[in-house]
């Protein structure tokens, strides 16, 4: 059993609920008696609000409150805390005084009968602000303030300046990269109801327990006052992570008003008021010896943040990955803050590592054809057998396996270097490669696991399914423990009462919740076995030591074997409940990252200007992948992401009053099914064991890590153009 389900490819579980439209996101939840909530949104991005007119507004059909800064609840903060689990990205309460600092802020909130009427009557709130002069982007931000050093994430060993001054080879170049909005499908949505001073919150949130710990903070509850439930998400890419203004809004508003209120954040305010990737700049200087070692690496990070903390709560790391995947003495990553009128940065996708790898990839082109050396054969050369950065071990690097293979399955042994050189037709042909690269993480965790007098199992996590398929690979480490099928195994995740368990973020929710899950299921066979050898249990002769479990029996020294469904019968019991809590890993000990490698086929046609990007071939070290399947959607899925950055993606804002002008599905462009390649995905299977059990890294993020930079690095050898700014759009090749 155990060999066949994990690993197997099995369709998502929760499939057939998502398809017939069971699956209940948190706007699906109409609760008796329940409002609706509008926001009036900024439209100046710095100044002060002098005056807000609600009288017109407050005629609108089926309006019950308006709420703005003269006119809501106090409220408390949250420390903030990663490690205590009540993180906020934008600390700052809603409504809590009459400043602005982005454009699109919450200025007023509309609760309504309807939803139709909260709209009309936001349109009828007037304000007034006086506007001050707003820093609209980096290069503003740096002019008029500079940028602020982050040391806590720099890291420096050996001289990097002066072996860049005595290298036999060495480049500098400065790269770019716009800001970003996650855009997922799902909008960020609350449903928040208090009973008898309690608060439920039906939440659009990556983590229900972190989510959970905010409220209490932010309401002066305890915990256990407060639950979260967020069953399904309509995806998040980051964005769901920590508690942005409109859950607290909602909620407070709920209270106020006393009936419960549904608050939608609309499409436009998705792009100012829930997050985003922070636009970034980043200078490279590589040197090299003459045979093509690196001798020194400086990768100097400069990436836009919000105005609105007196704290700076997000680092872009981009140097993080440079730290420790290539070998090198004498190197430094640095990042700096630039002050932005735009709303608080955080996590996308690989966060600082997609925007990082860009540059390092790209130089490490740029390295490559400088020494006239093929650019995988200059990395093959400068892979680091060990995590410099931290002086551990890797607990897993197969990174030259994933070149070799990728190499062989694209084909790279037939490219011509020489620019432009390979043709078909009216298209110029180009290919380019590049490393990936992703921390693994694994966090402590909780997790509960029952046998049940029917057969079946259940298991239960406060973690959450972000449409990845954290329920089917729960189910799949449920049925590799106790031998029950999937069919008939039951997941409950997404409610913040269950046992403690990670956000759905860092690609750690795998990692993390399957081992929590095998303790609490072994938990729950040793619980069966003290029923089965009790005076009325199946076994009562023998000792719980005597007996083993297999494929849901329990076996006694004479082979005699009865299924736990029996067991539990004989007992009459329902269930035997396992369980479990499990540590993190061992960081002190090894280093721990998944690797992997990208290579790209794009064709220029210069005589109508149109880019394709054909053919993605990636090999991926993430370790052991649970389910195949899922596993593959989820790489398939980053590569597509990472075309959308090299290609098409940026939030744009007007330099003038720093108000993003393409706030919207229409105008932001992502890759649609014409823009995607044929990908071509191979997973290597070295499972980590010194991460855990399961020998599972994680694979949400590692994809998009060097995607660009390959395209980048494909564009070149097709068009000798360079471009170092992403995206990489027509009027930058013509
Ligand atoms: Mo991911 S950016 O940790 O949701």
């Amino acid at each position: 059993m155990s060999e066949k389900i994990i690993g197997a490819a099995k369709p998502r579980i929760d499939g057939p609920q998502k398809l017939t439209g069971r699956a209940k996101y948190s706007s699906d939840n109409n609760l008796p008696g329940m409002a609706y909530a509008y926001g009036v949104f900024s439209t100046i991005a710095r100044g002060e609000i002098t005056h807000i007119d609600t009288s017109v507004a407050k005629q609108s059909p089926g309006v019950i409150d308006i709420f703005h800064h003269n006119h809501f609840p106090k409220l408390y903060h949250t420390p903030s805390s990663m490690a205590q689990e009540n993180k906020v990205d934008e600390v700052r309460l809603p409504f809590e005084d009459n400043k602005v600092y982005y454009a699109g802020q919450f200025v007023a909130l509309v609760v309504a009968d309807t939803f139709e009427n909260a709209r009309a009557a936001a349109y009828k709130v007037k304000v007034d602000y006086q506007k001050s002069a707003a820093i609209a982007n980096l290069d503003q931000a740096v002019e008029r303030n500079g940028s602020k050093m982050q040391k806590k994430s720099n890291h420096t060993r050996g001289n990097p300046e002066q072996a860049y001054g005595s290298a036999a080879k060495a480049i500098d170049a400065t790269y770019y990269t716009p800001v970003e909005t996650h855009n997922p499908m799902e909008m960020h949505a609350t449903v928040a109801a208090w009973n008898d001073g309690k608060l439920t919150m039906y939440d659009t949130t990556q983590g229900v327990v972190n989510a959970r710990n905010v409220y209490a903070k932010v309401f002066g509850l305890s915990q256990d006052r407060v639950e979260v439930l967020t069953p399904f998400l309509g995806s998040g890419f980051g964005s769901k992570l920590w508690p942005w203004p409109n859950a607290i809004a909602a909620a407070a508003a709920a209270r106020e008003i006393g009936r419960p209120v549904q608050l939608v954040v609309p499409r436009q305010e998705m792009f100012t008021t829930t997050g985003h990737r922070p636009e970034t700049r980043q200078r490279m200087r590589l040197g090299t010896d003459n045979a093509g070692r690196l001798v020194s690496l400086r990768h100097e990070t400069v990436y836009t943040t919000s105005t609105v903390d007196q704290v700076d709560t997000y680092v872009e790391s981009c140097g993080k990955m440079t730290q420790g995947l290539y070998s090198c003495d004498n190197l430094s990553v640095t990042h700096a803050a630039a002050r932005t009128n735009r709303g608080t940065p955080t996590s996308m996708r690989a966060p600082g590592a997609a925007p990082g790898m860009f540059a390092l990839e790209s130089a490490m082109d740029e390295m490559a054809e400088q020494l006239g050396m093929d650019p995988l054969e200059f990395r093959r050369r400068n892979v680091s057998d060990t995590d410099e950065s931290k002086g551990l071990p890797w607990s897993s690097n197969q990174i030259r396996e994933a070149y070799d293979q990728a190499a062989q399955r694209f084909g790279w042994a037939k490219r011509n270097p020489a620019i432009g050189s390979m043709r078909e037709g009216n298209e110029i042909i180009g290919w380019g490669m590049a490393s990936c690269n992703w921390e693994a993480i694994r966090r402590p965790c909780d997790a509960r696991v029952s046998l049940r007098a029917d057969g079946s199992a259940f298991a239960s996590c406060a973690t959450q399914d972000i449409g990845t398929g954290t329920y089917t690979i729960v189910a799949q480490a449920v049925s590799d423990v106790t031998g029950v099928p999937l069919e008939k195994i039951e997941v409950e995740l997404g409610d913040s009462s269950y046992p403690s368990g990670p956000i759905s973020g860092g690609s750690w929710a795998t990692a993390t919740t399957l081992p929590a899950i095998a303790a609490a299921g072994r938990k729950a066979i040793e619980v069966l076995k003290e029923y089965a050898t009790s005076e009325n249990g199946a076994f009562p002769d023998a000792k719980p030591e005597d007996l083993t479990f297999e494929d849901g029996q329990l076996k006694n020294t004479d082979g005699k074997s009865i299924g736990f469904a029996e067991v539990l019968k004989a007992r009459q019991l329902a269930s035997a409940d396992g369980e479990a809590h499990t540590e993190g890993a061992p960081t002190e000990t090894y280093a721990f990252r998944s690797f992997g490698a990208h290579f790209v086929e794009v064709r220029w046609d210069p005589g109508i200007s149109n880019l394709r990007v054909t053919r993605v071939v990636s090999a991926i070290d993430v370790g052991r992948a649970i389910n195949a399947l899922t596993s593959r959607n989820q790489v398939e899925g980053s590569i597509v992401m990472g075309i959308g950055m090299a290609r098409f993606e940026q939030t744009d804002y007007d330099h003038r009053d720093a108000r993003p002008v393409n706030n919207n599905y229409a105008e932001y462009l992502v890759p649609v099914h014409a823009d995607q390649p044929d990908i071509d995905v191979i997973l290597l299977d070295y499972p980590d064991f010194k991460f855990n059990e399961f020998g599972a890294r994680g694979i949400g993020e590692i994809g998009i890590t060097g995607i660009p930079a390959a395209i980048a690095n494909a564009v070149y050898h097709a068009t000798g153009k360079r471009i170092r700014d992403l995206p990489i759009t027509l009027d930058k090749l013509m």
